[in-house]
């Protein structure tokens, strides 16, 4: 049975948050490399469904859902949004570390207390919009990646959102390649920012 690139649909969230953690870790599982991968999706996926499910496509193969996209038309909503109604849900489950993060639970625990960091002052007006995708190795190189780009960039242009950002890893060299095949390109960023995190950008005009 052929995949096909669909909207998502609420029955749908359980796939999405175990793709989450199967790609979490620079692309790769990161089952077992944290005490509670559920910290991933919390961040990385579920709050985009339940703010915007408009804005998230999924790849079905007829049994389940094997990649996604998510994302946030305005991201310093998506931000604020995140504080003022998810952080209360998720507190308590994921503290805030009480110095600086110790190991990677505490990192992505930190994240969440403090989303609004993601946000990138500089490209605010020129990439409001920010994504995330993700596929598990099954669904990998062949062409799911490219439609699922292509159904968000066509739903983006709809609203008239002007371009999509999104923050990488520079460890992870397939993902640049695949971002770098789309037509994303590194955004220079006056900010004193993490180098190890690359802020790519696409122009949806
Ligand atoms: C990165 C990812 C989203 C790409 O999706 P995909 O479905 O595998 O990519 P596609 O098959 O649609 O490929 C689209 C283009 O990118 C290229 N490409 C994709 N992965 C590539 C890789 N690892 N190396 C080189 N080129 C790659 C393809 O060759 C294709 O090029 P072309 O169509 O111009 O010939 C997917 O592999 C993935 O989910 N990886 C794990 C999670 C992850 O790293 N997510 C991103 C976190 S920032």
């Amino acid at each position: 049975m052929s995949t096909l690139i669909r909207p998502y649909r609420p029955a749908d969230l359980d796939d999405l948050h175990d793709i989450c953690i199967r790609t979490g870790l620079v692309g790769r599982d990161a089952t077992g490399h944290l005490r509670d991968p559920d910290i991933l999706p919390v961040l990385f996926a579920a709050p985009y469904a339940e703010f915007d499910p408009g804005l998230v496509f999924v790849a079905d193969n007829g049994r389940r859902v094997i990649g996604y996209v998510v994302c946030a038309a305005d991201s310093a909503a998506h931000y604020a949004e995140l504080r003022a109604r998810w952080l209360p849900r998720y507190a308590e489950r994921f503290p805030a570390p009480a110095g600086p993060p110790a190991d990677l639970d505490e990192v992505f625990a930190d994240l969440l207390h403090h989303a609004e960091r993601m946000l990138v002052p500089e490209i605010a007006d020129d990439y409001p919009a920010h994504l995330h995708i993700d596929l598990l190795p099954e669904g990998q190189r062949q062409g799911l990646g490219r439609r699922l780009m292509h159904t968000l960039f066509d739903a983006l242009r709809e609203r008239g959102v002007p371009g999509v950002h999104l923050n990488m890893s520079r460890e992870n060299t397939d993902a640049a390649a695949f971002y770098d095949r789309i037509g994303f390109t590194e955004l220079p960023l006056t900010e004193d920012r993490d180098d190890s995190i690359a802020c790519l950008g696409y122009r949806l005009d």
